[in-house]
C-alpha cells in the first residue's frame, strides 16, 4: 500500500511538473529564471519571441546581455527585498534584442527564497512596444484634432474679416491709383500715394492668404512630375534668392519617377512658401538644399528643404504650424498653416527639425499613389 502511495505521489508530481512547465512555456509574458549571478536557468517561448534568442542560446548565459542596467540593481534589489521582506518588484526598463533593437518592457522581479535566503529570481516580462506605440498614436491623433478645431475656428473668423476688409481696401487702392495716374503731384505727395498703393497690395496678399486658409477652393489632383514642380518653384523664387546671396542646391534627379498625383498650383505654392521661409531665416546669405526621393518601397515621396539659417528654438518648433505664429517682420504666420493643410489634403505629412544657429530642415512626405 505504501508503495502504491509513493507511486501515486510520484505520478502526481510528474503531472504537476509537466503542468508547471507547460504553463511557463505557453505564457503570454516572457519568463526568465536567473540565479544570483544573473545566469539564466529558465527561458520560455515568449522570451524567445521578444528577444530573438533561442533557449539553447540563452540557458547558462548571462541575463545582463539583455538588461545591462540590471547588473547594478540586482544586489541592491536583493538587499532591499531581504530587509523589507518584499518578494516582488516592478521595474520599467529597456531590453536589448538579438538584432540590437531596444525593447521597452515592464518587468516583475520575483525573489525565490529557500532556507531563509534569496536563491533565485524569476523575471516576468511584458513587451510594452505596442502599448507605447498606441499611446503615441493616440496622443498624435489628439493633437491633430485640436489643431483642426483651432484652424476651423480661426478660419471662420478670418473669412468674415477678410470679406469685410476687401471692399474698403480695394476702394483705397483704386483711389491711390487714380491720384497717381491723373495728377502731376509734388514729389512727397506722390511718394505718399505710392506708400498707400504698395501697402494696400500687401494687405491684399494677407487677405488672399486668409481666404485660402479659411475657405480653400477645390483641389485639382493630376499626375505631375515632382521634379518639374520643384524646378518651377525654384525658378519663381530665383530673384529673391539671388538678391539675398542665397544659393539653391538641387539634390534631386531630373524627371524623378514615378509621377505623383497632386494639385500642382498648390504644391508649387507650398514649395515657394518653404523656400521663402528659408530665405527669411538667412539674413546674411546661405544655402538651401532641396532633395526629393522615393523611400525604399516606393510608397512615399520624401522632399526635404535644408537651410543654413538662424534655426528655430525648441519652444517655437512646437508652434510652427499654428496659424498667425510668426517671428518674421511683415509675416502673417499663415504660410505654414496653409502648407500643412495642403499637405494633409494630399494625405501627406510635414515636420521640421532644427538646430538653432545652424539651420532647419523641413521634410514633406507624400504618398506615392493616392488611394
Ligand atoms: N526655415 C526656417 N528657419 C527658421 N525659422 C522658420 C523657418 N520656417 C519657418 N520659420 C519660423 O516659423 C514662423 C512661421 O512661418 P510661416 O511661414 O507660417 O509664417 P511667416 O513666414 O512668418 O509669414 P507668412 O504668412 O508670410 O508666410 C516664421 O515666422 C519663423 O519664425
Ligand atoms: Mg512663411
Amino acid at each position: 500500500m505504501g508503495d502504491n502511495d509513493g507511486k501515486e505521489r510520484k505520478f502526481l508530481r510528474r503531472i504537476d511538473d509537466r503542468h508547471n512547465y507547460s504553463t511557463i512555456e505557453h505564457s503570454l509574458d516572457a519568463i526568465i529564471g536567473i540565479d544570483l549571478n544573473g545566469i539564466i536557468k529558465t527561458w520560455n517561448r515568449r522570451a524567445e519571441e521578444i528577444f530573438g534568442y533561442s533557449k539553447d542560446e540563452m540557458i547558462s548565459t548571462s541575463v545582463y546581455k539583455l538588461f545591462s542596467n540590471l547588473k547594478d540593481e540586482h544586489s541592491q534589489l536583493e538587499k532591499e527585498m531581504k530587509e523589507k521582506n518584499v518578494i516582488h518588484k516592478h521595474i520599467d526598463t529597456i531590453g536589448l534584442s538579438k538584432n540590437g533593437e531596444k525593447i521597452p518592457v515592464i518587468m516583475r522581479m520575483i525573489a525565490i527564497n529557500g532556507e531563509g535566503k534569496v536563491l533565485r529570481f524569476s523575471l516576468v516580462i511584458r513587451n510594452q512596444t505596442e502599448k507605447i506605440r498606441i499611446e503615441e498614436d493616440l496622443k498624435r491623433a489628439h493633437s491633430e484634432l485640436v489643431q483642426t478645431e483651432k484652424l476651423s475656428a480661426v478660419g471662420q473668423l478670418a473669412a468674415g474679416m477678410a470679406h469685410e476688409l476687401r471692399n474698403p481696401l480695394s476702394i483705397i487702392r483704386s483711389a491711390a491709383q487714380f491720384c497717381l495716374s491723373k495728377f502731376p503731384l509734388q514729389k512727397e505727395v506722390k511718394e505718399s500715394f505710392e506708400v498707400i498703393y504698395r501697402n494696400t497690395e500687401d494687405a491684399f496678399r494677407v487677405i488672399s492668404d486668409l481666404l485660402e486658409f479659411a475657405k480653400p477652393s477645390e483641389f485639382r489632383f493630376r499626375e505631375e512630375s515632382i521634379s518639374s514642380v520643384l524646378d518651377e518653384a525654384i525658378s519663381l523664387s530665383k530673384n529673391k534668392c539671388a538678391s539675398q546671396k542665397i544659393e539653391v542646391v538641387r539634390k534631386y534627379i531630373p524627371s524623378l519617377e514615378p509621377l505623383i498625383v497632386i494639385d500642382k498650383r498648390r504644391m508649387q505654392s507650398v514649395f515657394i512658401n518653404l523656400i521663402l521661409n528659408a530665405v527669411n531665416a538667412m539674413t546674411k546669405g546661405g544655402t538651401i538644399t532641396i532633395n526629393a526621393f522615393f523611400d525604399e518601397n516606393k510608397e512615399n515621396l520624401i522632399i526635404t528643404f535644408s537651410d543654413t539659417g538662424c534655426g528655430i528654438s525648441k519652444e517655437n518648433l512646437g508652434k510652427l504650424f499654428e496659424p498667425f505664429f510668426s517671428t518674421t517682420k511683415g509675416g502673417t504666420g499663415l504660410g505654414l498653416a496653409i502648407v500643412q493643410r495642403v499637405i494633409t489634403e494630399h494625405r501627406g505629412s510635414i515636420n521640421a527639425e532644427s538646430e538653432p544657429g545652424r539651420g532647419t530642415t523641413i521634410t514633406v512626405k507624400l504618398p506615392a499613389a493616392r488611394k
